[in-house]
């Protein structure tokens, strides 16, 4: 299916960034909606003269417009890392709720596809595992982590109303945690904080015992699912996410060995509510998009950490 300009909203993050030059690669005109708050600007400095590619500064909590037709609405704009939305728990919220709702209704007005960015976070600290898309979750609504976690099932509901009452086409994708170059250093999130430590031979701090479990998807993967995703007419939810589980401790020795590091390993206090295991079934992602993960996760981890190294933009 070709878009002809698609609305990524926190396109100048580390998943919008990404996903706004697989579009513009793709010959979609894209529109990039971004208030910056948890942007490094920076992600988006390769686009600023591309043809086709617009950007505008503002937060998706306010009604917003845009002024040509819009056959896509990609809405990627919350704070993702738990160290962010800790900082911004009442921007979260607001982001989930009334930015939702102000993406749908211009995804409405235009009569495009809408898809949401939605998270395994809506698991919790999940009772089943792997997790299908039937799985309704197990989440603290008043923990320190449920600003996020509410706002994204919150934000599923508003979707899923939405496409009832008004008939918009909309899908849902449930993203496991990816990983790849933009992910900011002291974004809070495994994979740059190990990268970052392991090149500046400090200590890798695990937290717990570092048993507990990760799927990690590599960027490309990720928004090659989320484009299948859009290209359908599914409305999900939809896992995407890798199956590969990895736990945190295994991770950190993946990565002091990638980076060819003399760094050691220190565990640190485990945060509240931090799940146990967390890894998608993703069944149905293969059999109704055709998609699954094809970055082994030393490729992705290697490519990552050449970024890093000397980041580049593209
Ligand atoms: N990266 C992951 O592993 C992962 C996993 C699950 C879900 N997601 C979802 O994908 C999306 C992007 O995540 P990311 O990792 O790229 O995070 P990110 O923080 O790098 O990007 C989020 C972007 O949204 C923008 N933003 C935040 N609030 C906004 C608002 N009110 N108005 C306009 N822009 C706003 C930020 O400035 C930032 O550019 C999020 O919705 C997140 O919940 C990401």
């Amino acid at each position: 299916m070709h878009f002809r300009h698609a609305v990524v909203t926190g396109g100048a993050g580390f998943l919008g960034s990404h996903l706004c030059t697989a579009l513009l690669d793709r010959g979609t005109d894209v529109t990039c909606i971004d208030d910056l708050s948890t942007a490094d600007p920076g992600n988006i400095d390769h686009l600023r003269n591309r043809p086709g590619f617009t950007v505008t500064q503002a937060s998706v909590c306010e009604a917003f417009d845009v002024a040509r037709p819009t056959d896509l609405v990609l809405h990627f704009a919350s704070p993702a890392s738990p160290a962010d939305y800790l900082r911004l728990p009442l921007h979260t919220l607001e982001t989930g709720s009334l930015g939702t709702r102000n993406a749908l209704a211009l995804a409405r007005r235009h009569g495009a596809r809408f898809v949401l960015a939605s998270t395994s976070e809506v698991y919790g600290d999940p009772q089943q595992h792997p997790q299908t898309e039937t799985y309704w979750g197990h989440v603290n609504p008043v923990g320190p982590r449920s600003v996020y976690d509410e706002a994204k099932r919150f934000g599923e509901a508003l979707t899923t109303a939405e496409a009832e009452v008004h008939g918009t086409d909309t899908g849902i994708v449930r993203l496991f945690n990816t990983y790849g170059p933009r992910m900011r250093g002291y974004d809070g999130r495994a994979v740059p904080t190990f990268i970052r430590q392991a090149l500046a031979g400090e200590p890798l701090t695990v937290t717990g015992d570092g048993r507990q479990t990760r799927s990690l998807s590599y960027v490309e993967d990720t928004v090659n699912g989320v484009l299948a995703m859009a290209g359908s007419d599914l409305r999900g939810p939809v896992n995407i996410g890798n199956p590969e589980e990895v736990s945190m401790l295994d991770l950190a020795h993946l990565i002091i060995g990638l980076t060819g590091s003399d760094s050691a390993v220190r565990l640190v206090e485990r945060p509240t509510d931090d799940p146990t295991v967390r890894c998608p079934d993703i069944t149905l992602a293969r059999g109704k998009l055709q998609w699954e993960p094809r970055v082994p996760a030393e490729e992705g981890l290697a490519r990552t950490i050449a970024w890093y190294r000397a980041p580049v933009a593209a």
